[in-house]
């Protein structure tokens, strides 16, 4: 099993096999993406939507980026992992830019970084290249730019757009940028600037000519059933799923049927009560010195 580097993505593109990209906040959803086989787990800034529940991804700070790229790093075994750079975090100034990207793969241990913004934002990419730091680029329907885009609006549906947005293509990759995001763009726009580019595009609401795809895993799961926009297709009922094992397990809880003998621990002596209570004490659980095994999911 063959760790994945920005290195494989640019030879996937060039053997024509497509990129399959997903975001991950955390260890638990990191080792199921993994495994289930993504080349890329994106510590996305969407994490302020889905996980914190902000009406945009602006409040994310530095801080909360490292914290959860930590932890999908530790989850992760195959994949890339991208950090994003949250708001603020590289606009002010270059090396301020170069500072947090590093703290992203120093302290959040990610093997790249994924930035917002077109031709303006060229420089602040090779500088932090110049730090060996590999860069994603993003363009399109850019989610940090929500109040300059007027809403979450696709981008470059007039010429004068597309234009713009083919040339910071171009732009970012003579910058450095080893891929693209292309977010939120009439396929055929995708379609020119992927075939266009020796750098792999990766798209999310950009039609099937990129070189890859990437979702929010939140939404491929289906775990949130009032958001189905366009360009999500959710590829299981996560919300009805986990609804349901919810609602068995309080029943159970009011019922009595949980916890039965399978999941106790019993002891045929042990009685604290003078002339000993009595609970359940026959049944198949295991006697004298139990190992309790994994603690809240994680194996010990
Ligand atoms: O933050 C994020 O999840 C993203 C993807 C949607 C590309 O940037």
């Amino acid at each position: 099993m063959d760790k994945v580097t920005i290195h494989t993505l640019k030879r996937l593109k060039q053997a024509g096999q497509k990129i399959a990209m997903v975001t991950a906040y955390d260890a638990t959803f990191a080792r199921i993406l993994d495994e289930a086989g993504a080349d890329v787990l994106l510590v996305g800034d969407s994490l302020g939507m889905v996980v914190q529940g902000n009406e945009s991804t602006l409040p994310v700070t530095m801080d909360q980026m490292v914290y959860h790229a930590r932890a999908v790093t530790r989850g992760t075994s195959r994949a890339h992992v991208v950090g994003d750079l949250p708001f603020l975090s590289y606009q002010a100034s270059v090396p301020e830019a170069v500072r947090n990207a590093g703290r992203l793969v120093a302290e959040g241990g990610v093997g790249s970084v994924k930035l917002e913004g077109g031709e303006e934002f060229a420089e602040t990419v090779a500088a932090i290249v110049r730090a060996s730091i590999p860069v994603m680029g993003h363009l399109g329907l850019t989610p940090q730019s929500v109040h300059k885009m007027g809403g979450y609006v696709v981008q470059g549906r007039d010429e004068e757009q597309a234009r713009k947005i083919f040339r910071d293509a171009q732009a970012l990759q003579r910058a450095g940028c080893y891929a693209l995001v292309l977010e939120g763009v009439p396929l055929e726009l995708a379609r020119d600037i992927t075939e266009s580019l020796q750098i792999p595009t990766i798209g999310i609401g950009a039609g099937v000519h990129c070189d890859g795809q990437v979702l929010v895993c939140y939404d491929l799961f289906g775990l949130n059933p009032d958001f189905k926009p366009k360009f999500v297709k959710r590829f299981a009922d996560g919300y009805g799923l986990l609804r349901g094992a919810a609602e068995t397990f309080f029943a159970d809880t009011r019922s009595g049927a949980f916890p039965d003998l399978e999941h106790s621990f019993q002891s045929k002596t042990l009685r604290v009560l003078p002339g000993g209570a009595s609970g359940p004490s026959s049944g198949s659980a295991t006697q004298g010195e139990e190992k309790i095994g994994p603690v809240y999911g994680v194996p010990v």
